[in-house]
């Protein structure tokens, strides 16, 4: 009985730790907690609140510009064309998150959503963190 209880149990661990929460690209978790509320869960961006991110030049265009806005938010965007006060809210900096956090989310959404860009490595966010 008791050999019986614990295999069900070891079925069980076994099971929670193969959920598929865990089986997730690197970077969603994030875009899906930090991103989303602002840009959608699907990219698309909000109507005069926040831009799309699906097909959008700076997520497409080169690595550097777009590790600037995510690390400076805003403040990036001020001299960018079409983005003078267009949207209600800003983009916060999010200078708090590791390297290899914002090189996993970056490539994240580089390659989905419409996307498709070369991946983005944790050394090119430290090169572009110390120029700032
Ligand atoms: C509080 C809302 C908010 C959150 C959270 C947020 N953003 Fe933004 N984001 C914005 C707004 C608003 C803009 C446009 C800002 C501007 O023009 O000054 C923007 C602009 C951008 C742009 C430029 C897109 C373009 O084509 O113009 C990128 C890239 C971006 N955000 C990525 C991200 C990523 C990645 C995250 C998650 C780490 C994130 N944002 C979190 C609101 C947000």
């Amino acid at each position: 009985m008791l050999v019986l209880l614990l295999g069900t149990c070891l079925i069980l661990v076994s099971w929670t730790s193969l959920t598929p929460y865990e089986k997730q690209p690197k970077g969603k978790k994030t875009f899906d907690r930090v991103c989303s509320p602002c840009h959608g869960e699907d990219a698309k961006g909000i109507p005069s609140f926040s831009p799309a991110l699906s097909r959008s030049k700076i997520v497409l265009g080169p690595a550097s510009k777009l590790i600037r806005v995510l690390l400076r938010g805003s403040d990036e965007l001020k001299t960018e064309p079409g983005h003078n006060n267009k949207y209600k809210n800003s983009m916060p900096a999010h200078a708090n998150l590791k390297d290899r956090r914002i090189a996993n989310l970056l490539t994240y959404i580089r390659n989905n959503f419409e996307n498709k860009a070369p991946a983005i490595i944790a050394e090119e966010v430290k090169l572009v963190r110390e120029k700032l």
